[in-house]
């Protein structure tokens, strides 16, 4: 049988105490992490959100107490009332915040029991992801869990006091609604009411903040769930967080300006780290000539150079032919990494081919100058241009790639509202592709952790750029309208931008998987190992949705 709770109320979280109670009556309440048994002295490591307290039961102080202490096990729920005391010499553990003190119970009660749990819930256990998915209630109640959970509560709390300090609004958008234009696939929900018509669940609230704006809400924010259905990575969901902003009257380097505020003060207020602003910027060119990505980690030194003026009209013919067509030849070097084995290049081969590159070109730089299968197709001169290029010394590897850019139709990169900038506009009859965006991304550690653009407020600019993308009027209509009638309505010059809230909390807790922030998450396979969601539904729901599966998988 469980003891009641009666009228016991708790003073102290577990993970609170300190030396500096010593003395005092308390009266805790949380689950047993652990029960010692040290012949007739029972120790109990009580835990909580906050942290985990010794408990000390004496048999000579209440028998009672220490009788159901006998039977606590691990996961039982328990209260206790106590003194703090100091624990006794040699026996004091630096390592927990609470290790200087232990409480002598007076009073114990039994609040429920446990069964054992699949698991140890200790911070050290290595656990299997999809055990500790499938009890993920227990896996929880882990300090790095806790940690993760408490953390990401201060950053939504810093970013809510620092909206509203700068006069941002927090509006809720729809979760039911059409197709939004992020560039994933949709998540769709069938209209019972509607039959054979379907919401869609928002990748971002883009389009009613920016509706916000026509009405008006000149500073609007919302940490809203996005729906994304579209391949998992370490640092994706399918559902995930967004803290999304959109403000009017403002060009790009205001929004810049208020977000790197926000982000340095998160940083401030949730690690203690100081992230001065502004922060370090670089345009996408920059980053793609420098690094390959637009996401470039700035603590990584293996930079791109670029060798195509030497390529130019040399006697290898996969590279003077990548220039002829307008194409680049890049390489890296490899420090010191001459002692890589034909199979370790053939390997790193197939590895770039992952990315597109049709081939890996390398060079060992030995004692008797280049090791290559490609040094005969160059002049001394040529070679000697390389290795001065590349900083090449005795026992590296330079390794390269050689190809065009990829022709292809235009698309929007980020979405079709971005506005182009204004000294580009002309650009957009004459040479689109070369127009740049009036568009933003903030990176960390090598992470887009948030993205925007001023969007295009005239109506005449809005159709160009339909038309350029390929995107019919029909089309247009029928995915946007809405937006697109608003905007003719006195819509003000306006932009904003989203964080992702998991990806930040991701690097702020120094996790590896995005799923280490996230209270439930969902697999890479996008399940939910804990509720088994998705599942099959009742034929029944089916026909009331009006809707025949062409396939029903077996249970
Ligand atoms: P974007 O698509 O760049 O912009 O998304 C903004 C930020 O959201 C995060 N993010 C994700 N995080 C986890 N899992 C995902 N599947 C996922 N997809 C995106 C990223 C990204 O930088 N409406 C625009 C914003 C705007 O223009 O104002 C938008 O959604 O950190």
């Amino acid at each position: 049988m469980n003891d009641k709770l009666g009228n016991w109320k708790r003073t102290h979280y577990c993970g609170d105490l300190t030396g500096a109670d010593i003395g005092n009556e308390v009266c805790l309440m949380g689950w047993v992490q652990r029960r010692r048994d040290h012949g007739g002295l029972i120790f109990i490591d009580l835990r909580d959100r906050e942290g985990i307290a010794q408990l000390a039961l004496d048999p000579d102080r209440d028998p009672e107490a220490h009788t159901k202490a006998d039977k606590v096990r691990n996961e039982f729920v328990v209260a206790v009332k106590g003194v703090i005391s100091p624990r006794p010499d040699g026996t004091i553990n630096p390592k927990m915040k609470t290790g200087e003190v232990e409480v002598e119970v007076s009073e114990l009660r039994i609040l429920n029991t446990s069964k054992t749990p699949p698991f140890l819930l200790d911070e050290h256990i290595d656990v299997a992801e999809n055990i500790r998915l499938k009890h993920r209630y227990l896996d929880l109640r882990r300090p790095a869990l806790q940690k993760n959970m408490i953390l990401r509560h201060k950053v939504t709390r810093s970013v809510r006091t620092y909206l509203d300090e700068q006069g941002f609004l927090e509006i809720e958008t729809p979760v039911l609604t059409k197709s939004t234009p992020e560039g994933a696939r949709d998540y769709l929900v069938p209209s019972r009411v509607n039959g054979g018509n379907f919401f869609a669940l928002p990748q971002s609230p883009q389009l009613f903040k920016q509706l916000l704006m026509v009405s008006g809400y000149d500073r609007y924010c919302q940490i809203v769930k996005c729906f994304r259905d579209e391949d998992l990575r370490a640092d994706r969901q399918p559902e995930f967080t967004q803290i999304d902003c959109e403000m009017s009257f403002v060009d790009s380097d205001d929004v810049i300006t208020i977000m790197e505020n926000m982000i340095s003060r998160i940083f401030k207020e949730t690690i203690g780290v100081d992230a001065p602003t502004p922060m370090a910027r670089m345009t996408y060119a920059e980053a793609m000539d420098r690094f390959g990505v637009d996401n470039p980690d700035l603590r990584f030194d293996l930079e791109l150079i670029d060798l195509s003026a030497i390529a130019d009209g040399c006697g290898f013919k996969v590279f003077a032919d990548a220039i002829k067509n307008g194409g680049m030849v890049k390489a890296i070097n490899a420090k010191q990494c001459a002692t890589f084995s034909r199979k370790d290049l053939d390997n790193l081969t197939d590895f770039v081919k992952i990315y597109g590159a049709k081939g890996l070109a390398w060079v060992k730089i030995t004692e008797d100058g280049w090791q290559s299968p490609i040094a005969k197709f160059f002049t001394p001169e040529e070679l000697e241009q390389i290795n001065k290029t590349t900083d090449a010394e005795v026992g590296d590897l330079l390794m390269f790639v050689a190809d065009t850019t990829t022709a292809r139709r235009h698309v929007a990169v980020h979405h079709p509202f971005t506005a182009p900038r204004d000294e580009d506009l002309e650009l957009l009859d004459s040479d689109p592709g070369k127009a740049c965006a009036k568009a933003y991304d903030l990176v960390l550690n090598g992470s887009e952790i948030g993205g925007g653009s001023i969007r295009i407020h005239d109506q005449h600019i809005q159709n160009k750029m339909f038309e350029l993308l390929g995107i019919s009027n029909e089309e247009a209509q029928e995915k946007f309208g809405f937006l697109l009638d608003a905007l003719e309505y006195g819509a003000p010059p306006h932009g904003g931008l989203a964080f992702g809230l998991d990806r930040l909390a991701m690097i702020l807790t120094g996790s590896d998987s995005i799923r280490d922030v996230i209270a439930f998450p969902k697999t890479q396979k996008a399940t939910c190992l804990l509720s088994n969601a998705p599942g099959p539904v009742e034929e029944k729901q089916l026909q009331e949705l009006s809707i025949r599966l062409r396939t029903r998988k077996k249970e």
